[in-house]
Formats: structure tokens, sequence, C-alpha cells
């Protein structure tokens, strides 16, 4: 009987699929926009709305350090290095520090890799400290907000925790040092201690030109229903299980392993970025982090993101309409996962599928070299000027102190 009722519903749920597909061949240039809201601030120009002043720093903190390894340019987190290369050459930068809004520190903080390229945030705290330190003696700029008016690019799994461990991050807090600047970051989770007020949260980094050569005829059906491919456990570092992912992607592969609807594996295929393309739904729950590059892939490649990340902050949030875009799933859903995307009516998931089809939603993902207008790095650009004008309360007293400079672990500040 119930084995009967199954297959009824198999049946149903394929049609759904094929019914969509059918629909998405006839219509697949079609794109549409979400005018006079979010959508199109995407399109807004930085240019004349902001200036930036770059400091000029010893390359032992930027470029000493990438030559060391040049792996640092296409990890997750290399936007850390563009933004710096992309900023010394943009009509936004001055030379005068005087009539800068902003000002920028280049310091490569995520440059420091295992043998397998992960990277380690382990002397992050430090060279931030030494940098931050440097400025404020060589320039009169700092000491006059405590950096309310700087910004820093820290793209580590927690920010400007400097820790890959939830929970030791946690224990870290944000580097007392930035309290007071704002923090560019791809973590975003909502009432976190790593995440503060003011922060822009900012995609990972995905190698553009990679995934533009595995892009398929735009007309191609999608024929898979769900994908998903990564770690389902962490056994290496959550032997006893639940708390990688708070449990959800075991959830996902629990119930789901044997549902033709799904299509996911633990198996990365060299086919990956294809079968994106082919896929309607796209999975993108979280791992140790709630964010991960899937997030970033499922724009560019046009399959909606299922996104299961309880109380994460997207990039770009003020400007991207990720409602519209996205399927939220809240973790403790995880079971009832193919209940709710079976639901989704099918006009629902075409509008879906026309709004990221927007050339503008995938341009913000991207840090592309050189920089395109609407690019990600233009959106931080945008996030950073909608802060301006500063307000008055930020410029300090004259002699008036807010940061203490000997706070925090005794091995963060030794000289770098
Ligand atoms: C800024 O303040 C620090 C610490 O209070 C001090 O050492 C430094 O000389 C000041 N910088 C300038 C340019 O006056
Ligand atoms: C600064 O931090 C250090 C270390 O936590 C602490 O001992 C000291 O009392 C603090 N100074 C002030 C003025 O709060």
């Amino acid at each position: 009987m119930r084995n009967w009722r199954w297959v009824f519903t198999m049946l149903l749920y394929v049609g759904v699929v094929l019914k969509i597909g059918a629909l998405e061949l006839g219509r697949a240039q079609q794109t549409e926009r979400i005018s006079g809201s979010a959508g199109d601030v995407l399109e807004d120009d930085p240019v004349g709305r902001l200036k930036v002043f770059v400091y000029e720093l010893p390359s032992k903190y930027n470029k000493k350090i990438l030559q060391k390894d040049p792996r640092c340019l296409t990890h997750m987190f290399a936007a850390e290095i563009y933004m710096h290369r992309f900023l010394l050459s943009s009509p936004v930068r001055t030379l005068n520090p005087e009539e800068a809004d902003w000002f920028y520190t280049p310091v490569y903080t995520t440059c420091d890799l295992t043998p397998n390229g992960l990277p380690l945030p382990f002397k992050s705290p430090r060279m931030m400290r030494s940098a931050i330190q440097l400025i404020s003696s060589n320039w009169p700029y700092w000491n006059r907000t405590e950096g309310a008016d700087h910004f820093f690019i820290v793209p580590h799994d927690f920010g400007a925790c400097f820790h890959y461990l939830e929970e030791k991050a946690i224990e870290r807090g944000i580097l007392h040092l930035l309290q007071r600047a704002t923090l560019v970051q791809t973590f975003g989770q909502r009432n976190h201690v790593c995440l503060k007020d003011g922060s822009i949260t900012v995609p990972p980094y995905a190698p553009p030109q990679k995934m533009q050569s595995h892009l398929i005829p735009p007309n191609t059906p999608r024929s898979i229903f769900v994908y998903f491919r990564g770690l389902f456990y962490d056994v290496g570092n959550d032997p006893e299980g639940g708390y990688y992912a708070r449990g959800a992607r075991a959830a996902v592969w629990e119930n789901f392993k044997d549902n033709p609807l799904f299509d996911i594996s633990t198996e990365h295929p060299t086919t990956y970025y294809e079968d994106m393309q082919r896929a309607i739904f796209c999975l993108c729950p979280l791992g140790w982090a709630p964010w991960s590059p899937r997030l970033v892939e499922a724009v560019i490649f046009g399959c909606i993101p299922v996104i299961i990340a309880d109380d994460i902050v997207l990039p770009f949030a003020d400007a991207i309409p990720w409602e519209d875009i996205g399927v939220f799933v809240a973790e403790k859903d995880v079971s009832n996962l193919d209940t709710i995307l079976t639901s989704i009516n099918p006009e629902v998931i075409l509008r879906k599928q026309r709004l990221l089809a927007n050339p503008s939603m995938k341009q913000a993902m991207l840090f592309p070299q050189p920089a395109q207008p609407g690019d990600a790095f233009h959106q931080i650009l945008n996030g950073l000027a909608r802060k301006l004008p500063h307000d008055r309360s930020v410029y300090l007293k004259r002699g008036e102190k807010v940061l203490n400079w000997t706070r925090g672990p005794v091995g963060d500040q030794k000289p770098w």
C-alpha cells in the first residue's frame, strides 16, 4: 500500500519536473528584474559617491606573503587580494587622505595555507594588530576615529574572530582593535559575536574564468530536481556526529539518499558545474560555517539555491532579493525537504529562474579580473557609500581613547 502511494507520488513529481523543463525550454532567454526595489541597487555606480585612501604598507603585510604562496590567489578567501588590486586602480581611490571618506589597510591575513591549501588564521591577529599600530603611528587618521572610518577585508571562516572552529572563534571574539572599524567579511549569521552591526557581508571568492569555461547552452533542460555534492558528515572533526552542520547535512543524507529526485553524493564529479546547470534546485546547507561557495555557484549557474542555514546573513543582503531568488528551509525541517520543494508552484520556480538569469545577480557574486560594473567589488563600494556620511560622533576628542591596545591574548601582541 505504502509502496503504491510512493510510486504514484514519484510519477507526479517527475511530471512536475518535466513540465518545468518544458516550460523553461520555451522561455530560456527570459529574464526578470525587480524594479523600484533592491534589484536596482545592484546597478548603482559608486564612482563619485565615495573616496577611499589606500595606506601604503611594507610588502611583508601583503605582496611578500603572496609571493611565498601563489595559491592564495585561488582559494575562497582570495577576495582580500583582489580587492587591494582593484582599489589601487579604482577611480574611487584618492591619493589625498584629507579628502578620503574611507581608509583601507591592505593586509593579506588569510594567506597562510596548510600543505593541503587550507587557510590558517593563527597569525592573522598579530599581523592585523601590527598593521594597525603602523598606520596609527605614521598617519593621524586612525587616532581621529580609532578606526571608525576604516574598513578591513576579513574573509575568514568567522571573520575577525580569527579561528576556524566556531567555539574558539566565539571565545576570541572580534579582534579588539577592529571593534570600531567596518568589516567586510564572508561570515554572516545573525546574533553572532563574530558579526557586528554595520559589517558588509560578501560572497566567497569563486574563480570567474573557470566557471565561465563550464557554461553549457542556456536552454539545456533542467532534468535534475535536487542537486548536491559535498560532505554529509565530517568524521575527522566530528566523530560522534550532530555537531557538523548542526546535523542538517546528515539529515539530508539519511532522509533522501534513496530518493530518485535527489541527486546527492560526496563524490565531486568533473561535470560538477555542468550538473548544476541541469538542476532546478541546488542545496546550500551550512557546513562548519553557514555559508559555502555553493551559493555563488548556484546563482552563476541559475540553479535555485535552497538555503539551509538558520539565521544566515547572505551576501549584499541589502541589495540582492534573496527571498525572491532562493528557497529558505529551516534546519529543523530538512526531513520534509522533498515535500517542501515539490509543493512549490511551477510558476514560482520559473519566476525565480528568470530572476536568477538576470546578469546583475550573477555579476554581484563575482570578483572578475579586470573588474566589471556591478561586480562584487562595486557592491562593496556601494555598501560603503550607503554608510556615508559618517556620524559626527565617530570623531574622538583630542586625546580621547576608546580602544585598549593591550587587550586580548598576549600572543597577538608580538611584533610582526
Ligand atoms: C596615535 O595614538 C597612539 C597610541 O595612543 C600613539 O602611540 C601614536 O603616536 C598616535 N599617532 C599619532 C600620529 O599621533
Ligand atoms: C586593557 O586591557 C588589559 C588586558 O586585558 C587590562 O589589564 C587593562 O586593565 C586594560 N586597561 C584599561 C584602561 O581598561
